[in-house]
């Protein structure tokens, strides 16, 4: 049986940097409210003339470089974004070009902070099928446009980023074990954003229905996994802020050390948070050849998801 193996993943994030201590002169807040509410320290922001394509094309190429992967055999790209540079072409079209990938068939989809496990899952089924054997992944958030910067209670959570992951049909054991994807657009107005406007937010409720959806989605991946929580060598959850992680690893009964955690360095960066973070984990020697990671996201709509990899 065919399945889905991950071959490599790397990120690229803007090179400024706006800390807590900037934001206190921007906004009526301090660093202290924003460590001990959120986890965040800091967060890379594009500049002005960067977009996200640009970003999006840093943490392919330096994929693709890192793996000298012969790019010939990239039979799709899907990119996911709720931060397009335009409604059209599509983020993924725009990078066919930048990336020498011209012909090839590539889209764009949204389901907001879930995008990466949204993404396993279209793949999933492009492989299975056998209609696509590699398939590009780029996640890519440029949230700092779409933030209200006088906003306190918005402006302090996000960051901009991006992460490129290549999934390649295997005949192994090391492949995508379980995944499972979900909506409810009956909370959509807990967080949106109408065209051409800004984040808009009831924190509270997003904090408690990510809280439950996380824990209900890992529980239901593991379960179809047919593995139990000892089994999980790692956890990355979609990095939003360290007191809904520290909640939904209690909920779950797995010790918080085997989350992995980075938001500190980067906000919330939406689709990205998953890759960044996995790449980091790598980087940590916290992804063993032959352990069991589990993803889990949540994100606007509301969307969630969560899947297990055998590396
Ligand atoms: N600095 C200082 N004070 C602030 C700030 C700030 N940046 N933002 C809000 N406050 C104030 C509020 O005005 C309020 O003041 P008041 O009591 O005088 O009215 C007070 O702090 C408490 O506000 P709450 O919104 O009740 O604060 P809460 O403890 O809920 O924390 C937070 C807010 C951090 C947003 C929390 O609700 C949360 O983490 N929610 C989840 C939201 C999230 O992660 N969104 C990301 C996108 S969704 C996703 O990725 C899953």
């Amino acid at each position: 049986m065919i399945g889905v193996g991950l071959l490599g993943v790397r990120f690229a994030v803007p090179d400024r940097i706006l800390t807590n201590q900037d934001l206190e002169k921007m906004v009526d807040t301090t660093d202290e409210w924003i460590q001990t509410r959120t986890g965040i320290r800091q967060r890379h922001i594009l500049s002005e003339g960067e977009s996200s394509v640009d970003l999006g094309a840093r943490a392919a190429e330096k994929l693709l470089q890192d793996l000298n992967f012969d790019k010939t055999r990239i039979d799709a790209l899907l990119v996911a974004t709720a931060t397009p540079e335009m409604l059209f072409p599509s983020t993924a079209c725009i990078l066919t070009h930048r990336l020498g990938l011209n012909g090839i068939p590539a889209f764009d989809f949204s389901a907001a902070c879930s995008g990466f496990v949204y993404g396993l899952s279209i793949i999933k089924s492009f492989i299975e099928s056998g209609a696509h054997r590699t398939v590009l992944l780029v996640c890519v958030e440029a949230l700092s446009k779409i933030v209200n910067w006088q906003d306190r209670s918005t402006c302090v959570l996000f960051g901009d980023g991006a992460g490129a992951a290549l999934l390649s049909a295997t005949e192994t054991d090391r492949r995508l074990k379980s995944i499972l994807i979900g909506a409810d657009g009956q909370y959509q107005e807990y967080l949106y954003v109408p065209l051409g406007g800004t984040v808009a937010m009831s924190g509270r409720d997003v904090f408690q229905v990510a809280c439950r959806k996380m824990t209900e989605a890992a529980t239901e991946a593991l379960s179809k996994a047919h593995l139990t929580l000892d089994d999980i060598d790692l956890v990355i959850p979609h990095q939003a802020n360290t007191r809904i992680i520290s909640q939904v690893a209690k909920l779950l009964r797995i010790p918080e050390e085997k989350f992995f955690v980075n938001i500190q360095s980067y906000g919330n960066t939406s689709a990205a948070s998953i890759p960044i973070a996995y790449r980091e984990a790598e980087e940590a020697g916290r992804v063993r050849p032959g352990s069991h990671v589990l993803f889990v996201a949540f994100g606007g709509g509301f969307t969630w998801g969560a899947a297990v990899l055998k590396v």
